[in-house]
């Protein structure tokens, strides 16, 4: 068992992320034993899957399901758990117990922070996205107003059990999800990126070694130690991600994890035109990304999903893509493109990818 601590550089508290087996059965008991009331905050699928073995773990304490799915990350979903945390007549000194996906930790996350100010929070993660990603960190959100991620608040949860005993009824498409972040770690981190090629054909095969969570985990709490407001560094966790999210709406039947390594090779690729990129470690992680995914799939036209790109949050001028690229080793840089070049970029690789 891992553990590995978070400190944020201006907050008096810190947070422990246990990763391994036995982070539910062993650690998560002890650690939640002190609080006089607790509340279980999950998604029906999740409770359908594990809800009995909770119930061994916990005992009996009360529980709200939500439906599960992105399209329930909403205020609807927020106001009703804490509905049910106020009939529960949970106090200040009381828990709330999220176990589920990033949506769960995201939205069990923003209720604790607003519940009588702040209650304490804790967090089971149960798909590699969220133990790798979301859990780590404290960003807590809803979508509103057509706006993923609108409102929300920084929330650090007290702790993190992070254990690999939920991937057994994980399905292979949440899993490459996972892979994805993990793999856009990796383009941030030369430690990391040498671990993940080494380990290429087992993460293809869809089987993640525990240490490799844990590697990943530490690497994300680094980044969020140093920037957890998101002023600078923070903003390299979205490596690859302008060009993945135009491609998540544009296609639709990918998994955000799919397009981030999509995302990924098309920006790698973009990267080359920098005179100080090294060409020959963008072709071996454009390779990680290719072998992970396990081929290129068919995409639509570039013409129609380029111009989505000027979403992105990122983007400061009115007709530019701005891009977190993968350069050398461990390094990135934004770069900020012309609408047409990012366009004319996009369709030239895809037409080679393709
Ligand atoms: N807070 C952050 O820093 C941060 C970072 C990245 C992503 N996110 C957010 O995380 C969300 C995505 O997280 P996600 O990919 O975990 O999605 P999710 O929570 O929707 O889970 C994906 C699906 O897997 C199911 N599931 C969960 N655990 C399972 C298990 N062990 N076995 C079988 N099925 C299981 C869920 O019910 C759901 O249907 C997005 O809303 C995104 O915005 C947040
Ligand atoms: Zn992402």
């Amino acid at each position: 068992m891992r553990e590995i601590v978070l400190k944020e550089e201006a907050q008096p508290s810190e947070s422990v992320i246990y990763c391994g087996e036995g982070a539910f059965e062993e650690k998560l008991p002890a650690a939640v034993e002190k609080y006089p009331q607790k509340f279980i905050f999950t998604d029906t699928t999740v409770w359908n899957l594990w809800g009995e073995r909770i119930k061994e773990v916990l005992g009996d304490i009360p529980v709200f399901a939500m439906p599960a799915g992105e399209e329930h990350k909403t205020e609807e979903t927020l106001f009703a758990l804490l509905k049910a945390m106020a009939a529960a007549q949970l106090h200040r000194t009381s828990c709330l117990i999220m176990i589920g996906g990033g949506v769960v930790g995201d939205v069990g996350g923003l209720a604790a922070a607003l519940y009588m100010r702040g209650i304490a929070c804790f967090q089971v993660p149960t798909t590699l996205l969220a133990q790798v990603d979301s859990s780590v960190g404290g960003k807590t959100a809803i979508d509103f107003y057509g706006v993923k991620n609108l409102v929300g608040a920084f929330n650090q949860p007290r702790a993190v059990f992070a254990d690999p005993c939920f991937f057994e009824t994980l399905p292979p498409r949440e899993v490459r999800c996972g892979i994805g972040e993990m793999v856009k770690h990796g383009a941030l981190s030369a430690d990391l990126f040498e671990k993940l090629t080494a380990r290429s054909s087992e993460l293809a095969a869809l089987s993640v070694p525990v240490d490799l969570i844990a590697d990943n985990i530490a690497f994300k709490a680094s980044v969020v130690a140093q920037d957890a407001k998101e002023s600078g560094l923070r903003k390299s966790l979205n490596l690859g991600h302008t060009t993945a999210h135009a491609l998540e709406l544009a296609l639709k039947t990918k998994s955000h994890g799919e397009c981030v390594l999509l995302g990924t090779i098309f920006e790698a690729e973009m990267a080359k035109c920098e005179a100080d990129c090294d060409r020959e470690y963008l072709n071996e992680l454009i390779a990680l990304c290719k072998e992970v995914l396990g081929g290129i799939p068919a995409l639509p036209n570039a013409s129609e999903w380029t111009k989505l790109a000027l979403l992105d949050k990122k983007n400061t001028a009115k007709d530019a893509v701005v891009i977190t690229a993968p350069l050398r080793r461990g390094t990135y840089r934004l770069i900020s493109l012309p609408f047409e070049d990012y366009a004319k970029r996009a369709e030239e690789i895809e037409n080679k990818l393709c």
